[in-house]
């Protein structure tokens, strides 16, 4: 997707879709303007008419996004503001004093924070199970990792890093043998790699809109199987029960406080019906198509170095790439500033990954495909590297 940039007139070429994806498909933004213009109010807040059909849209949008995951139980659908709120809400309602945590090198801070708070606060202990040559973590060693304290294993879907797709099936089988729920962070491949929340026993599944699934930011939350005794950790208004002063136990509402996010719960439910009518399979083979063009144009250019890019297979359309003797940050800068070409440069959010696949202190340059990119795109990516490269 070339695009006049609309404040610099500059021409973009986006490849940060993992960062968000962009632009959004028009319907989707229609769709949340027109619906918003009609039913813009509180909903459950109130007995009239507007406010008993914005409730009833939100109802809609929880059975939707419950049958996206491979849920039966729209009312465990809660809605927070983005995968990180959504982790941060089950792992701290889940957890007691003296429980243990399994989860990986791969993880994003999204999930790394939560945990490192949880363990300076006195709470927990955790262990993260490190990942392949080829970035995918072992569901045996998870076996292995479990103690008898383990309250969950949290697990990273797609890394955000390496692209490379963890085998949830295998992973919550061992996590059904052994009793401990499964939570996995979905942020990189919903929308785009199908989920099967319960075939698979996961016990929570954390997505956020913004990404592949083409809605607004602000727009997240979890699906919880029907056991996972989740505690409350924010309390307020829930428009039920109004009389006590015990926060809403039942679900939804038990893990919602305040005014929902309507626009976003709009988006996100024009963005899953954007996904399901491409077709999931459809638009991840597309990405990873420009991918590989990516990646075989970069695997060319000496000085520049993929990681984990050999076979793409189990893969999302992201790769992380580093130029030698040249910060990732400046190659960042300089796509941007003399090719137009918008990536992400750094850390992203998981420097264990790139503590371990050694592109520490600068980290790398993060490619990411979206719906709208073309091999145009990628061709010009691919020219542009390799004259910062010098190749
Ligand atoms: C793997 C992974 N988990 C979690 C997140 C957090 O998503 P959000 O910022 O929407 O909460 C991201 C976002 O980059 C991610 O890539």
């Amino acid at each position: 997707m070339t695009d006049e940039h609309e404040r610099t007139g500059k021409p973009v070429i986006y490849l940060d879709n993992a960062a968000t994806s962009y632009p959004k498909p028009l319907p989707v933004l229609q769709k949340m303007l027109s619906t918003y213009m009609q039913f813009g109010v509180s909903p459950g807040r109130g007995g009239y008419d507007l406010a008993v059909e914005a409730e009833a849209l939100v109802s809609g949008v929880r059975r939707k996004t419950a049958r996206f995951f491979g849920s039966s139980d729209p009312d465990r659908v809660i809605f927070a503001a983005n995968a990180t709120d959504a982790l941060n809400l089950v792992l701290q309602g889940l957890v007691q004093p003296g429980d243990h945590i399994v989860s990986t090198r791969l993880e994003h801070n999204s999930v790394l924070r939560p945990l490192h708070h949880l363990r300076e606060s006195g709470i927990i202990e955790y262990d993260l199970v490190p990942f392949d040559g080829s970035g995918f973590v072992d569901p045996d060693a998870i076996a292995r990792a479990i103690r008898p304290r383990t309250a969950a294993v949290v697990v990273c879907h797609a890394s955000n890093v390496l692209g490379t797709v963890q085998p949830i099936e295998a992973i919550g089988r061992v996590c059904a043998d052994r009793s401990v729920p499964l939570i996995v962070d979905t942020a990189q491949s919903a929308g785009v790699v199908p989920f099967r929340m319960e075939e698979w026993h996961v016990s929570a599944v954390a997505f956020t809109g913004h990404k592949s699934l083409m809605g607004p930011s602000g727009i997240g939350g979890l699906v919880l199987a029907p056991g996972l005794d989740v505690r409350s950790t924010r309390f307020g208004g829930t428009g039920v029960d109004s009389e006590s002063p015990v926060h809403t136990q039942a679900f939804p509402y038990r893990l919602e406080a305040g005014t929902l996010n309507l626009l976003g719960i709009i988006g996100l439910s024009e963005g899953l019906d954007y996904v399901l009518s491409q077709g999931l399979e459809t638009i991840h083979a597309r990405e990873m198509e420009l991918l590989a063009r990516l990646r075989d144009g970069l695997t060319g250019l000496g000085g520049v170095r993929l990681y984990c890019a050999e076979d793409l297979s189990g893969h999302v359309g992201l790769l992380t790439a580093a130029v030698r003797g040249i910060s990732s940050q400046d190659v960042g800068t300089i796509l941007d500033a003399d090719f137009g070409i918008a990536v992400r440069a750094g850390l992203h959010c998981a420097p264990l990954v790139h503590a371990d696949i050694g592109t520490l202190p600068h980290g790398g340059v993060r490619f990411s495909t979206g719906p709208f990119n073309t091999p145009a795109d990628i061709d010009a990516a691919v020219e542009a590297m390799a004259a910062i490269a010098g190749a």
